[in-house]
């Protein structure tokens, strides 16, 4: 079967690289100079048998309904369920009312200034004010004073922060625990669990410095077992599906789960309507079944086979140019990427390069590479990863040394 990956980054490379295991032919729009098999062809002039969206914004724009339109088989969801991801308010909505445990919240307009400062008055003290919209992972403010609170909800509603995604926030009440990525592939009526991973956020080890897209991830989460897996689905994924249903939603895409482990159990922080960048780049490659079989029965809404996932351990470090998140700088040669892909274990995934006039790969974003170790066990699959980035380098080249380090220790 033939299949486009739709996207540029770590994550459609490693979609597109367990896609074309069972020798289907794959191509990525529009991919990046790393990534065999990319291509500058727009999706919709693209012929292929199945098309498979990795990033929210073309999701969110509708690109899986104009696919559809056109007799296209896809695996992602249409415009409607994608707003998942595209007005928290909408899905706060959802959730409340499918049940699904969350922070208590109130969503406010420009003109409601007055009635969101009362409303974060009436919370117990960790106050999260968020854009309703679209602001890449940043528009996010969590803190203990209530002075900055109130200086955030005035900077979101003006538009000064974030322009238009910000003039609609939601105010939410703070959670504690720890954070929680569980994934599901959906075919519009079932879910099935598609991994977990922990991602880390912040740029610096120790979870320190500037808020990212993704630093790193790993899989699998040592205290996370079946039972959880099971609650998840049960009291979370399941009833928001349903809920999306019964309002005339047919979702059929990955379904990324944002929890937090709070002493009441886990609570939906956020959905996203993709799968997690960097956390494809160490679920996917363990994956044992066939990847172009599981999607097509879920585009066509009608998923037969459960994913079998292998029982190792995968690490997949990120690694930054100079100046990210804030101004990264670009254009610098990278070396030693195939040095390090000749290590046994070892896998490196190309997310913001470009090919410069003499054929090098050079940096062209924030996020560079990923280098994924697998192993048979975190500690394995640590060493590993941080064997390959050993091999890579270019001028200002940054990466977190503590991706998985407690939690290799701890396993
Ligand atoms: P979001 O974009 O909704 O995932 O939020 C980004 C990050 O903000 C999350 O990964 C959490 O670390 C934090 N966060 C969001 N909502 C809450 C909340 N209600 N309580 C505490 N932290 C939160
Ligand atoms: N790793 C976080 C995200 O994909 O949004």
């Amino acid at each position: 079967m033939s299949v486009c990956v739709v996207g540029s980054g770590g994550r459609e490379h490693a979609l597109a690289n367990v896609l074309a295991r069972s020798g289907d032919e794959v191509v990525v729009t529009p991919g990046n100079p790393g990534i065999p098999g990319s291509t500058l062809v727009p999706p919709d002039d693209v012929d292929a048998e199945l098309f498979v969206i990795g990033p929210e914004i073309p999701l969110v724009d509708g690109l899986a309904d104009r696919l559809r339109a056109q007799g296209k088989l896809v695996f992602g969801p249409g415009a409607d369920g994608a707003r998942l991801e595209g007005s928290k308010a909408w899905m706060k909505a959802v959730l409340v009312g499918a049940g699904v445990p969350t922070a208590a919240h109130m969503a406010f307009t420009a003109d409601e200034h007055e009635a969101a400062l009362a409303f974060l008055a009436t919370l117990p003290g960790l106050y999260v004010i968020k854009t309703d919209g679209l602001a890449a992972g940043k528009g996010v403010t969590v803190t203990e004073s209530l002075p900055d609170a109130r200086q955030a909800v005035a900077a979101f509603l003006s538009g000064e922060a974030f322009g238009d995604a910000g003039r609609t926030i939601v105010i939410e009440e703070g959670m504690t625990g720890p954070e929680l990525s569980v994934f599901a592939a959906c075919d519009g009526k079932q879910a099935v669990v598609f991994g977990s991973a922990q991602d880390f956020k912040r740029i610096d080890d120790g979870d320190v410095g500037a808020n990212t897209g993704g630093m790193g991830s790993y899989t699998p989460v040592p205290e996370v077992g079946p039972d959880l897996i099971a609650t998840v689905m049960d009291t979370c994924v399941e009833p928001t599906l349903a809920a999306l249903r019964a309002r005339g939603v047919d979702y059929r895409g990955f379904l990324y789960c944002g929890l937090m482990l709070t002493p009441d159990g886990p609570k939906v922080v956020e959905y996203n309507v993709r799968f997690g960048d960097p956390e494809a780049q160490a679920i996917l490659p363990l994956l044992d079944s066939d990847l172009v079989a599981l999607l097509s029965q879920a585009a066509h809404g009608a998923l037969r086979d459960q994913p079998v996932f292998s029982r190792d351990a995968a690490v997949c470090v990120v690694l930054s140019s100079e100046g990210y998140p804030q101004s990264p700088r670009t254009g610098d040669v990278i070396s030693g990427i195939d040095d390090a892909r000749d290590l046994a274990g070892v896998d490196v995934l190309c997310a913001g390069v470009s090919e410069d006039d003499r054929g090098r790969l050079v940096t062209a974003g924030g996020r560079v590479l990923n280098v994924v170790g697998r192993g048979a066990d975190l500690l394995t699959a640590r060493t590993v990863a941080y064997d390959g980035v050993a091999h890579i380098g270019w001028p200002g080249m940054h990466y977190r040394n503590d991706i998985a380090r407690s939690a290799a220790v701890a396993m």
